[in-house]
């Protein structure tokens, strides 16, 4: 590990145990902050990924908790703090998906989904911004997702939306020391899971794209170190779409192109309709 910009810091990225947030907290720890790992059901996973870092040079440990348990993330929260003396850099990736419309979705699904995505930023921002106050110093960034901005994925969508809410509303409590941001990615490209699920859903994704291409994790990882240092020092409150344009709104039937056909026209329009018709 030669690049240590973040060395003194302490990274905690939650649900960092595989895929994601295994990267960013790959990405961190080798940036040379003190990594801690959250895991729920992988705790092997997380531990190899531990011994890696450690391996390379890092430093980096593993904490367990149910991210749908406020009780549980503060008592991690507590452990992180017993361990490595704070929280500098709290990243919110634990984001779990579920698109069953309203009128099917069962109400635990609701809870759990909302606890996950939204609740756990809270209960962990209240568990962490005090003492990046004392050290006048704290990054918050939160994993929300493209699904913020349509109304197709159901209580995902709206949690992921409201965490967007919450970014700017922490922007402006937690300042002037702590910024508070939020990356929206689309569809991972090398997210793995979707291609068991529909092995034809990141082609089209990609075709529907303006850019025809889909983040990746290691872009991902890019935005959130670079988030930690100076170049986005006086950045708050912000959402960082990395979607290849997907959520840009757009519709799809063009009326045109239409012309402007300066003052001899007036406010007549018929040659539009010529057009249209035509
Ligand atoms: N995948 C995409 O294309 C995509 C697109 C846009 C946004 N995002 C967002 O990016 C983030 C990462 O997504 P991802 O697809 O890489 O991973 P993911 O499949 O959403 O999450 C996997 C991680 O979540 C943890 N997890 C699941 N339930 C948990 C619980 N109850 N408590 C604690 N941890 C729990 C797992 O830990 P254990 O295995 O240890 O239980 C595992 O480390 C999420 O916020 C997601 O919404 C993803």
């Amino acid at each position: 590990m030669t690049l240590t910009p973040l060395s003194g810091k302490v990274a905690l990225v939650t649900a960092s145990s595989r895929y994601t947030g295994a990267h960013l907290a790959g990405a961190l720890a080798r940036a040379g902050a003190r990594t801690a790992v959250h895991y729920h059901g992988s705790k092997d996973a997380a531990e190899t990924l531990v011994a890696q870092l450690r391996a390379e040079g890092g430093e980096a440990a593993a904490f367990g908790a149910d991210g749908g348990s406020p009780a549980e993330l503060r008592r991690m929260a507590d452990e992180v703090r017993g361990q490595f003396g704070g929280v500098d850099i709290l990243v919110n990736n634990l984001g779990p998906y579920c698109d069953t419309p309203f009128l099917r979705l069962p109400e635990d699904q609701w809870d759990w989904i909302i606890n996950t995505n939204l609740k756990a930023i809270y209960v962990l921002a209240q568990a962490v911004a005090p003492g990046m106050i004392e050290r006048q110093w704290g990054r918050i960034i939160t994993i929300s997702a493209g699904s913020a901005f349509i109304r197709s994925h159901s209580v995902y969508g709206l949690a992921k939306a409201a965490a967007l809410h919450l970014t700017e509303a922490l922007a402006v409590e937690l300042a002037p020391y702590i910024t508070v941001n939020a990356i929206a990615p689309g569809q991972i490209e090398d997210s793995e899971l979707i291609d068991t699920i529909d092995p034809n859903y990141k082609r089209i994704l990609r075709q529907e794209s303006p850019l025809k291409r889909l983040v990746t994790r290691d872009q991902i990882a890019g935005l959130v170190l670079a988030l930690c240092g100076e170049t986005f020092a006086t950045t708050t409150g912000h959402t960082f779409r990395m979607d290849a344009g997907w959520t840009i709104p757009t519709w799809q039937y063009q009326i045109g192109p239409v012309e402007y056909k300066g003052q001899e026209h007036g406010d007549d329009v018929s040659h539009r309709n010529d057009q249209i018709e035509g």
